[in-house]
């Protein structure tokens, strides 16, 4: 750890005296100091709800780093917000299937409901608007998230009432996982401070593999000299309807 933490950081005493204990927490985790960079950064955010020049300073002087190795690691990282966040980030899956799935089409209805683009926040600093990639739930296409937790198979309609939800105080059940909590909460949590809810809510359904049945059963007619007559999940549910 570094000689020059008492140097003025921009935090008052006491939040000062309050994250040195949690940063001296974090830092133990670890072999090398260094290595405990990037929940150090979390924990600043959780303080100031993004990381601050100051926070970076704080980060700096504890690891024995330079201002600006700090301010790299935070511009690689989107989850570092270089600007105060709002209470909670919505983040709308743009990537490929939950884009033809609905989410451009959400997003777009998200903007303008909101009036903020891509990393703003709306006047009142509740919700800062994102797009964001593929988070590795594309069986429940078109997906949302809320501080990372999961809204799936959402609407434009079902996204515009989560976020007045979210704007009113009256806050959504996520589809699985734990209850929201703000963004200062999550990032602490990220930052390595276990809050009691991981267990909370349902877990995601098991793997439905439909790719890979489909793919099978191609082959299979393939090779029987027949055409697969399968439809796809859609197909099925339109015609039954
Ligand atoms: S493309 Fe959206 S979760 Fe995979």
């Amino acid at each position: 750890m570094s000689q020059h933490t008492s140097r003025p950081t921009g935090f008052d005493s006491a939040t000062l005296t309050r994250l040195q204990a949690d940063a001296a927490e974090i830092v133990a985790r670890y072999p090398q100091a260094r290595s405990a960079l990037l929940p150090l950064l979390h924990l600043v955010q959780s303080e100031e709800g993004y990381v601050s020049p100051h926070g970076i300073e704080f980060c700096a002087d504890l690891l024995d780093l330079t201002a600006a190795e700090v301010a790299g690691v935070v511009t690689f990282y989107t989850q570092y917000k270089r600007r105060p966040n709002g209470e909670y980030t919505v983040g709308v899956c743009t990537n490929t299937l939950c884009a033809i799935m609905g989410g451009d089409q959400i997003f777009a209805t998200l903007k303008d409901h909101l009036g903020v683009g891509h990393d703003e926040t709306t006047d009142d600093g509740t919700i800062t608007l994102e797009h964001l990639e593929c988070n590795a739930a594309c069986d429940y296409a078109p997906v949302v998230m809320v501080n990372w937790e999961f809204f799936d198979n959402q609407t434009p309609e079902s996204a515009t009432a989560l976020v007045d939800g979210l704007r009113s105080g009256d806050l959504p059940t996520p589809t699985r996982g734990a209850s929201l909590c703000t963004f200062k909460q999550v990032s602490r949590v990220l930052a390595g401070f276990y809050d009691g809810r991981a267990d909370e809510g349902p877990a995601a359904g098991p793997a439905t593999l439909a790719g890979l049945e489909i793919y099978r059963e191609q082959q299979e007619a393939e090779r029987e000299g027949r055409h697969s007559v399968r439809k796809s999940p859609t197909t099925e549910k339109d015609g039954d309807a």
